[in-house]
């Protein structure tokens, strides 16, 4: 990873930012993305010299090709930027479910179409899918039709756009926001022991385990076209 550059959508908070905290701890630069200034700016003055950050809302498409046109040529893209909504598909109002649809699939589609004129031959892209598109539960359908829309991508571009390598990363139940909102302490607690009940390994995952297999897809030179879940056996 040395000398090379790494930009993160959502890589002001929760994977993204894991992400972009192990790609400096390899010997890369890295590039955050995100609407926060102020989270963005808390995250590169942690990442020190390697890092910056570009304001962006990948729901604005303008903005993504002026991002990633000031960005210039780079190596490796991750795009964690997605929002959340859950609630019964039969109550669901169809505009939310395109507000989500607009983060987390046209904003990760937007950021790859501005990111391949500028990726090295020799890079990669890292989308997120996630559990919930092969492991479906109540009250999320969101992200499981967004999901599948992702890996159904991924299949495709790791085609078209060879040899720029293309793989999606499927976490499980991590501890970060997930798009969301913070919960408060109790109910925090109460989703954290639910997710251990149910899973193999006992306990929910960290931000950090879910970027040590975000990393695995950007370094392993022969890989490509992949989902890869890190869920704790979630089954
Ligand atoms: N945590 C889990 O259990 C889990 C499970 C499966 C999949 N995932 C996926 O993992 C990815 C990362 O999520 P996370 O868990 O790390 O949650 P997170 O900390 O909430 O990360 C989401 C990031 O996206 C940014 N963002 C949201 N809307 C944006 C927009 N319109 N433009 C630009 N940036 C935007 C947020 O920053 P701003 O609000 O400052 O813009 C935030 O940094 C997401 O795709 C999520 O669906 C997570």
């Amino acid at each position: 990873m040395s000398g090379r550059k790494v930009v993160v959508t959502g890589g002001g908070t929760g994977i993204g930012l894991a992400t972009a905290r192990l790609a400096v701890a390899r010997g890369a630069s890295v590039v955050l993305m995100g609407r926060t200034e102020a989270t963005l700016k808390e995250a590169v003055e942690e990442l020190g010299d390697a890092a910056s950050y570009e304001v962006l809302d990948v729901t604005d498409g303008d903005a993504v090709e002026g991002a990633f046109a000031s960005v210039g040529a780079f190596d490796h893209l991750v795009t964690c930027a997605a929002g959340s909504l859950a609630g019964p598909f039969a109550e669901l109002a169809e505009s939310d479910v395109r507000d989500f649809f607009e983060t987390k699939f046209w904003g990760q589609y937007r950021s790859v179409k501005a990111a391949l004129p500028r990726l090295a031959r020799d890079g990669s892209v890292v989308l997120l899918s996630g559990f919930l598109y092969r492991k479906a539960e109540p009250g999320l359908s969101p992200f499981a039709a967004v999901n599948g829309a992702i890996e159904g991508l991924v299949k495709a571009l790791a085609i078209e756009a060879a040899p720029v390598r293309v793989n999606a990363l499927a976490p499980g139940q991590i501890d970060t926001l997930g798009g969301g909102e913070p919960m408060d302490e109790a109910t925090h607690q109460a989703y954290v022991d639910s997710v251990a009940a149910g899973l193999p390994l006992g306990r929910i995952g960290t931000a950090e385990e879910a970027a040590h297999a975000a990393l695995f897809l950007v370094e392993n030179t022969f890989t490509t076209g992949i989902t890869l879940d890190v869920d704790g056996g979630k089954r």
